[in-house]
């Protein structure tokens, strides 16, 4: 089976975990969209790891990683992030990581470039991880990125970066932001490639080949949905398709290589960085905060909480086509007393299902809630659907017909152990 694991929020649903646990049965392991902007946490027999370009089945032993075409890689974060790993007893060879020389390169300038757009934008920033995504997918975009195919011959990759330094500098000395030489970009980068250089190949024959020999391919998504930069809450979006068509532009596999979509969402809803979040609630959020939940794994940033939002949700799993959601995060709700559910929105008087276009209506869009009576029950020891308490079935139940897509797990904890396969 040839899955794509994507999100249907704003990110951090859990999906480093459910890729996680699907990576068992999978050959393969697919990273086809953004950047180290990506924050997965997966926790495996008691230890804790956080990954941020490196595919989820990096943990396993025997399993190919590959981080394909549609991602945009800063070697410096991902030299840091392999030893890291490194350190934790997993080795990452060549053999394990394959990485494609297609993919573009974010170069130290990207962050810089990052930042200074945030700062011109004032009250109405993006809130940007700072990792430099934007500037390279808007590079690559323009025709005048690096990819990692070009740092393999050094003399041409030292004349594109040159070149592309200078221009940079003269936006960022208009910021008062510090500048680069192009020997200091090119030594920073070429210090990190080195580790890398071994890693970089033409992945796209070595994916097709798998596919071909009826390895199972396990897409991992980044981000979510509504980060998707065209259909989520734009233009507080990040800058790549973040949903499932990401998995097949992004790698160079075509849609007919993909059999199941799992679209990985929270119990409840969470988001970080600026933008529309009708549902948000703060006694939620100060509750779950409270419970020592939901900082980023990337920026230690509190997420901002709010209840479930199924307007959303129902036009996540259009566009992604999910023939599954992985309900992460139960357990969150564990001692809540009553729940809410948005099912429309209210926008000037007239009920939407779908999230607007229309940037200006997210302002006047008001949730239309149903409630259920929360369960008040520890569900992290549940290890079957029948275990869960009658009320949280009931919950998932209301969750799944109004997003039109049948659940296959539910997540009751951090652990690989604590998912439940519906
Ligand atoms: P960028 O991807 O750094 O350009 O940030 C754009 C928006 O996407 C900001 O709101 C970020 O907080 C958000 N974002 C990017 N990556 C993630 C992620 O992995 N989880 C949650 N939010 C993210």
């Amino acid at each position: 089976m040839n899955t794509v694991i994507t999100g249907l929020q704003w990110g951090d649903e859990g999906k480093g975990k459910i890729v996680d646990y699907l990576t068992e049965t999978a050959d393969v392991v697919i990273r086809g969209q953004g950047g180290n902007n990506a924050g997965h946490t997966v926790i495996a027999k008691g230890t804790k790891y956080v990954l941020h370009l490196l595919p989820s089945g990096i943990l396993w032993d025997n399993k190919i990683n590959v981080i394909g075409n549609g991602v945009v890689l800063d070697p410096i974060g991902l030299v840091s992030e392999i030893s890291r790993i490194e350190s934790q007893g997993i080795s990452i060879t060549p053999e394990k990581l394959l990485i494609s020389d297609r993919a573009h390169v974010v170069l130290p300038f990207h962050k810089e470039l990052d930042a200074a757009r945030e700062i011109s934008l004032g009250d109405q920033k993006i809130g940007t991880t700072k990792r430099g995504i934007g500037p390279t997918y808007a590079d690559k975009i323009n025709r005048c990125g690096i990819r990692m195919a070009d740092l393999l011959n050094r003399p041409f990759a030292e004349a594109q970066i040159t070149k592309r330094t200078l221009e940079v500098n003269e936006i960022l000395s208009k910021f008062e932001l510090p500048t680069f030489t192009p020997e200091q970009v090119i030594s920073e980068t070429f210090a990190a490639f080195e580790r890398l250089a071994s890693h970089v190949t033409n992945t796209i024959p070595i994916l097709h080949k798998a596919w071909k020999d009826g390895k199972s391919l396990l897409f991992e998504g980044a981000q979510g949905t509504l980060l998707d930069i065209d259909f989520g809450t734009y233009p507080f979006v990040t800058s790549s398709n973040t949903t499932a068509g990401g998995s097949t532009t992004g790698t160079g596999l075509p849609p007919t290589a993909i059999q199941e979509v799992i679209g990985v969402c929270k119990a409840y809803t969470t988001r970080v960085g600026s933008g529309p979040f009708p549902t948000g609630d703060e006694g939620l959020s100060d509750y779950l905060h409270n419970l020592g939940r939901e900082f980023g794994a990337t920026t230690g940033r509190p997420r901002g909480c709010g209840w479930l939002d199924t307007v959303l949700l129902r036009f996540a799993c259009m566009v992604n086509g999910v023939t599954g959601l992985a309900v992460t995060n139960l357990d969150g709700l564990d001692e809540y007393e009553e729940l809410k559910i948005c099912v429309a929105y209210d926008v000037d008087g007239s009920r939407h299902d779908l999230p607007p276009a229309d940037r200006s209506a997210w302002d006047r869009a008001t949730p239309i809630y149903v409630s259920l009576p929360g369960w008040k029950q520890d569900t992290t020891s549940c290890t079957t659907y029948d275990d869960l308490p009658p009320n949280a079935k009931a919950y998932l139940k209301k969750f799944s017909e109004l997003c039109g897509a049948p659940i296959t797990f539910v997540g009751v904890g951090p652990d690989r152990v604590q998912t439940i396969k519906v």
